[in-house]
């Protein structure tokens, strides 16, 4: 299991230090959520904050896995390619052109995700799933974070799992929107390959090396 800690929840006047944080406690990829106020109704952060985590990402080795909440997302694939990202994640939804940017992403080094709203069926992705790195299954509405996990996710990523299993494809499963060591174990035993949180990790009950325990001790425990 991959933890990819969503710096949305981070305290943005110490996201260094936060992040660093997240880092040093675990979390081998850094969730970097992109809203433009039009494809979600949320403005949140673009590349030039995405770039000043470009020098711990690449002192540590993390992945900067970045989930662009955007209405025309192939105007600006390069421009995050370029900041740094390893992961470039479209929504299905935000697109018509999915294809095209599929390639685009692969283009420029990253690995190429898709990520599907709650209310968007697995089967829109039958074809594309070959050429897809990761598959990401959003179990909130995209926006915020600090929303509840909506429970049908559980049987959408096992849907997805056995479709990638059938027709022997690479892509890694994420799970991004109210995950917590609570339902953890339940995600990765659904077929989940990497999980998100950003509340759980830095707004939790405890320190946010604590939180990232937390979710390494949930996971293991019931293993
Ligand atoms: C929501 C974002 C998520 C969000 C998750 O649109 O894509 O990555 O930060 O937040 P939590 O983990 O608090 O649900
Ligand atoms: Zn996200």
């Amino acid at each position: 299991m991959i933890l990819s800690a969503s710096i949305l929840s981070a305290d943005f006047g110490h996201l260094e230090r936060d992040a660093r944080a997240a880092v040093e406690a675990g979390c081998e990829w850094l969730h970097i959520d992109v809203m433009d106020g039009h494809f979600v109704p949320n403005i949140s952060l673009g590349v030039p904050v995405m770039r000043g985590l470009k020098s711990l990402a690449d002192e540590t080795g993390t992945l900067l896995d970045v989930h662009l909440m955007i209405a025309e997302p192939e105007r600006y694939v390069e421009d995050f390619a370029e900041a740094g990202a390893s992961v470039i994640t479209v929504h299905q939804e935000a697109t018509p052109h999915l294809h095209r940017v599929v390639q685009q992403i692969k283009e420029t080094g990253a690995k190429a995700g898709v990520a599907l709203n709650p209310a968007t069926p697995p089967y829109l992705l039958e074809e594309l799933l070959p050429d897809l790195d990761l598959i990401l299954v959003m179990s909130v509405n995209p926006g915020f974070s600090g929303q509840a996990f909506i429970e049908s996710s559980v049987r959408k990523i096992r849907r997805i799992r056995g479709l990638i299993d059938t027709l022997g494809a690479g892509a890694l499963i994420e799970v991004d929107g109210g995950v917590k060591p609570t339902n953890a174990r339940a995600l990765v035993d659904a077929g989940a390959d990497v999980l998100v949180a950003a509340s759980a990790i830095f707004r939790g009950d405890g320190s946010i090396s604590e939180n990232i325990a937390a979710f390494q001790q949930a996971v293991l425990r019931t293993a």
